[in-house]
């Protein structure tokens, strides 16, 4: 596969629905790449609707075979894979769907990937890989079912020509956010006024705005572009400076002038809770984030 032809680059991103996902999938349109998403019957495309007329939607039907097509059709330099059933909570019920977005979604993936010569692959990981800080130690099934997924693809960098780069991402918003996450709970609790029941609030949380994530997928895809990756490679992309959740409350309070309703200790930890975060990963070369706590707060809030 030439690197240095004219056409412009290829992507194909799954999970570009999702909040991580579709801001990614828009800052590669933006720069120039020819950018194939892959959903599935049922998504919703709100979140890409601003750009759907500049991106080649594919609709996944869950098969081996309908993986095997879209790559085929999408021809892409580089795989962006962050589709994912990512709740930390789950039910019975969920035990099925969960396996088939982490776990069967990826292998079939990574077969067709090897099936249609498309050999780059940036995975997405996380921190919860490592409950207590160890090598490797699952915070919960969710977390379990991603180092599934990132063994099988060790399958795969060892016994075919594909190369993996995985990010294994922390906490992270920004705007567009309709996830349940942190700084959203803070920020719309601070809009409407409603009591937040939280725990005592001592863990801490590592937490990045969206545009330093995608820098670092951008990133990612440089290291294969300029041939520095290796077969396998695992990045955390990390802010290097986790705060305690009582502070980012604060943080937020400062900045918004705007004192948060919370009800500190109303709801126990949760099971599991990561008091103390993984601090062992390695940081992506030629990565830093440039948005500090304080102005990616200031854009949310005027977003
Ligand atoms: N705190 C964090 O944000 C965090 C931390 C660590 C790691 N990560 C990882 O970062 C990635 C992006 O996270 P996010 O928060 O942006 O996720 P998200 O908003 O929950 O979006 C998940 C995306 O995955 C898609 N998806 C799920 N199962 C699929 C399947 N079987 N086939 C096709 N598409 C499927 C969803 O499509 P639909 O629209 O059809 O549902 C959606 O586009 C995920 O891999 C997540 O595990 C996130």
């Amino acid at each position: 596969m030439s690197l240095n032809r004219k056409e412009p680059r290829r992507a194909l991103v799954t999970g570009a629905t999702g909040f991580v996902g579709s801001h990614l999938a828009r800052r590669l349109v933006d720069n120039g790449w020819c950018v194939h998403v892959l959903v599935r019957h049922p998504s919703n495309l709100a979140s890409i609707r601003k750009f759907e007329d500049r991106v080649t939607v594919h609709r996944h039907d869950g098969s081996t075979e309908g993986m095997f097509d879209i790559v085929k059709a999408a021809r892409p330099d580089i795989v962006f894979h962050l589709a994912a059933f990512s709740s930390v909570r789950y039910e019975p019920s969920d035990i099925v769907p969960m396996m088939q977005s982490n776990v069967i979604f990826g292998a079939q993936l990574a077969e067709a990937m090897i099936r249609h010569e498309a050999f780059r692959l940036i995975n997405t990981g996380t921190y919860s890989q490592h409950f207590e800080n160890k090598p490797y130690s699952p915070s919960c099934l969710y977390a379990a079912t991603k180092q599934a997924f990132e063994d099988i693809l060790t399958y795969y960098t060892e016994a075919t020509p594909l190369q993996v780069i995985t990010l294994k991402l922390f906490d992270n918003y920004g705007p567009d956010d309709p996830r349940p996450k942190i700084l959203n709970l803070l920020h719309r609790s601070a809009k409407e006024n409603k009591p937040l029941a939280m725990s005592p609030g001592e863990q801490y949380i590592d937490i990045l705005y969206i545009d330093d994530i995608i820098d670092a997928y951008e990133v990612s895809a440089e290291r294969f572009f300029s041939g520095r990756a290796e077969k396998s490679e695992v990045y955390a992309v990390s802010s290097g400076t986790p705060i305690k959740l009582k502070d980012l409350a604060k943080t937020y309070e400062t900045v918004s002038g705007r004192k948060l309703p919370i009800q500190w200790g109303a709801r126990p930890y949760r099971e599991r809770e990561a008091m103390i975060l993984w601090d062992q990963g390695k940081p992506l070369p030629g990565w830093v984030a440039k948005t500090t706590l304080e102005e990616g707060i200031r854009k949310l809030i005027h977003s």
